[in-house]
């Protein structure tokens, strides 16, 4: 258990409180800065007077309401408490007698599932941003909106790898590079916590949606802990989330509510996780014994395996007494820390306010990826624009599981588009004679992928589009210059590439897609999205996928670094989009593990250009990607400025695994792309 001094809680605690303070509102953190200080300042006292400055308050008052647990009430605390939620919201946790109120959890990663709520972009939109900024105020609106509905957990966010784009949950993470999954994942952690806990989710390699209650993934501790961790890593201990859920799948040969070497030895061991884990839902919990002293600390929805199973484990000896105190000690430690039982006042009029909309907004803006451009966009002032796709004037918003979101009203893209230009829906394609350009809208939708809930979602087994879109097309853009809009939670194939004008990535763009849609395409806001994966030329070219595995085995090498090992060129390397105007790179200094470079917006729009920094390894002792990402920023140009660009290196970024993390002694080499596949400067470390 980690023990803070009491004055270091009581100078952050008084910092948070200025700084609180400075940014108002901030409610709920204000006050749990105000009840850190409160109690470190006790602490203080109490310590001057006994003399032991190692006294941590929350843990003395975490101490203090054990002591008063009968075991019982603790093990009950351990189980949820119903199978189906009200409002969206499940409980667990809790205890009358002492007026512990419960942990009262809602889902999910693109918004609150609980009556009507802001519906922002999906998190791999949400991941085309590279806006780690933007994400934490994502990640605050949507903890304040879950504050606002009587929660005070939010199960989100999704920092799983996406090893394929078929995975039907793919929507829901954020892309997948190890590093840019962290970066987000965390931001969205920090801002939520403003507000509510936050649970990271699916605790881990959890990749394959219909097979996930059995599949069981072989990984080796390689691949696990540089590829398939170091995002929860990051959120644990630089966000310092206060819960986990645990995955359905197994993870080498045990399922993931019971696997200690991922709950116990790596999680709360190795990265010192002081929080509480709960299981992922329905068959979640495989077991009573194995997964109580494996580290699971709440049987999620409902207790059944725990609850009187584990009453009488723990009386027969199989789980020791002191194995229920660590969980219930990890239950109380976050109650106290996030006040539970002195709530902020509820403030409805956050739910859908305008400044939630305005911001899903501005994401979904952020999010669009300009992936081909022959010139039709923008499109011409006063041009005749034919409107026409199944997704033309439809809300989808992505999949209807546990991450739905229902908004009160949606902006598609027909009615974005006629609000800001001259836009029709035209019904056949041979209607498009006359117009001047052809807008068709074509992707995925919930029947085609998400949580699998048959017949529905689920994972996909083609990457490209329905025969009908595509001839659809085909069809129109024989006769008009043709944008593409596509709407899908990862990577589309697209063998009609050629025949277009133009395509935009809108992902599951949120209840004001549509108007974000609208506004790029005219030209209004500059595209500046970046691919958060890679989009293959054919789903020949990436590692296999096979949605009813029951076994599979996971390496180093994925997505982007498959491709690269292979010396497959992409459809689109991961961090590629276009834009309006063009960029300059030059003055390449690299000091240490700092890097500058110069950037010059060289055209006549103003945008935003997505600088990324990736290292390579020469003479490494072990096999390394071609190259990996090690940091990424957005920087904002007007035509014709320049602007100095500083990005960073750290041991993390260069680590292999080896029993502990080695730092080599070799040649680092150091390349600053537009992506993965577009180098602009080439330096060493
Ligand atoms: C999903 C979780 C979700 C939970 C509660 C499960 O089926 O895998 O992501 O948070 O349900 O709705």
């Amino acid at each position: 258990m980690v023990r803070r001094a009491p004055f270091v809680h009581a100078r952050r605690a008084l910092e948070r409180v200025a700084f609180a303070t400075e940014s108002r509102p901030a409610p709920a953190g204000l006050r749990r800065a105000l009840r850190r200080a409160g109690l470190a300042l006790v602490a203080l006292a109490a310590c001057s007077s006994a003399g032991d400055p190692e006294i941590d308050p929350i843990e003395a008052r975490v101490e203090a309401l054990l002591d008063q647990l009968t075991l019982e009430e603790k093990v009950a605390m351990k189980g949820g408490a119903a199978l189906v939620p009200m409002d969206g919201i499940y409980d667990a946790g809790g205890l009358e007698r002492l007026g512990l109120a419960p942990y009262r959890m809602v889902d999910g990663p693109r918004g609150v599932r609980s009556g009507n709520a802001t519906a922002f972009p999906v998190g791999m939109a949400r991941g085309a941003t590279w806006d780690v900024e933007l994400e934490r105020r994502v990640g605050e609106a949507i903890g304040r909106e879950a504050h606002a509905k009587g929660a005070n957990v939010i199960l989100a966010p999704v920092v799983n790898v996406l090893r394929h784009p078929g995975w039907g949950r793919a929507q829901e993470t954020y892309g997948e590079d190890p590093a840019h999954l962290g970066a987000m994942g965390s931001a969205f952690v920090e801002g939520a916590q403003e507000h509510v806990l936050a649970s990271v989710k699916h605790f881990a390699l959890n990749s394959i949606e219909n097979s996930r209650f059995e599949v069981d993934v072989q990984v080796d501790e390689r691949a696990l802990r540089e590829v398939y961790l170091p995002a929860f890593r990051r959120v644990v201990q630089d966000a310092k989330v206060a819960s986990v859920m645990s995955a359905y799948n197994q993870v080498n040969g045990a399922y993931c509510s019971e696997n200690a070497p991922l709950l116990t030895d790596i999680l709360k061991g190795d990265w010192g996780f002081d929080g509480w884990v709960e299981s992922d839902w329905v068959l979640g919990t495989r077991s009573t014994i194995e997964a109580a002293n494996a580290g699971l600390d709440i049987e999620m929805p409902l207790a059944t395996f725990f609850g009187d199973e584990l009453l009488t484990a723990v009386r027969r000896g199989y789980v020791k007494a002191r194995t229920i105190d660590d969980s219930v000690r990890r239950l109380l430690r976050k109650h106290v820390e996030f006040s539970l039982d002195a709530p902020a006042p509820r403030d409805a009029s956050v739910v859908e306010s305008a400044a939630h909309r305005a911001l899903a907004r501005e994401v979904a803006e952020k999010s669009l990826v300009l992936l081909a451009n022959d010139g039709v966009l923008p499109l011409a002032t006063g041009a005749r624009i034919a409107v026409l796709g199944p997704l033309a004037d439809v809300a989808n918003l992505g999949d209807h599981g546990s991450s739905a979101v229902t908004p009160s009203s949606v902006v598609t893209p027909l009615a974005g588009l006629a609000a800001i230009a001259d836009a029709t829906l035209v019904e056949t394609s041979s209607a498009v004679k006359g117009f001047d350009v052809a807008v068709v809208v074509v992707g995925l939708d919930a029947d085609d992928e998400g949580e699998f809930i048959p017949p529905n979602g689920g994972d996909r087994v083609s990457l490209g589009l329905a025969a009908e879109d595509v001839a659809l097309i085909r069809e129109v853009a024989a006769r008009v210059p043709t944008v593409v809009v596509l709407e899908g939670g990862s990577a589309i194939t697209m063998e009609w590439i050629d025949d277009v004008s133009a395509v935009v990535m809108a992902w599951y763009p949120g209840m004001e897609g549509g108007a974000a849609i609208a506004s790029v395409l005219v030209g209004e806001v500059n595209p500046s999205g970046r691919l958060p994966s890679v989009f293959p030329r054919s789903a020949d070219d990436l590692v296999p996928f096979d949605p009813t595995a029951e076994a599979v085995t996971y390496g180093l090498f994925h997505g982007q670094r498959a491709l690269d090992r292979d010396g497959v060129a992409p459809l689109f390397p991961m961090g590629f989009g276009l834009s309006y105007t063009t960029f300059e790179y030059s003055n390449l200094v690299v000091d240490g593990r700092t890097v500058t470079f110069d950037l010059t917006n060289a055209g006549e729009f103003a945008g935003v250009e997505t600088p990324q920094l990736y290292v390579t390894f020469e003479g490494s002792a072990v096999e390394r990607p071609v190259r990996a990402l090690a940091d990424f920023t957005r920087v904002e140009l007007a035509p014709g400025e320049t602007r100095s660009v500083r990005l960073e290196i750290e041991d993390a970024d260069v680590a292999y695994w080896d029993g502990g993390w080695i730092v080599e002694s070799i040649a680092y080499g150091v390349e600053i792309g537009r992506s993965a596949g577009e180098i602009e400067l080439a330096g060493r470390m």
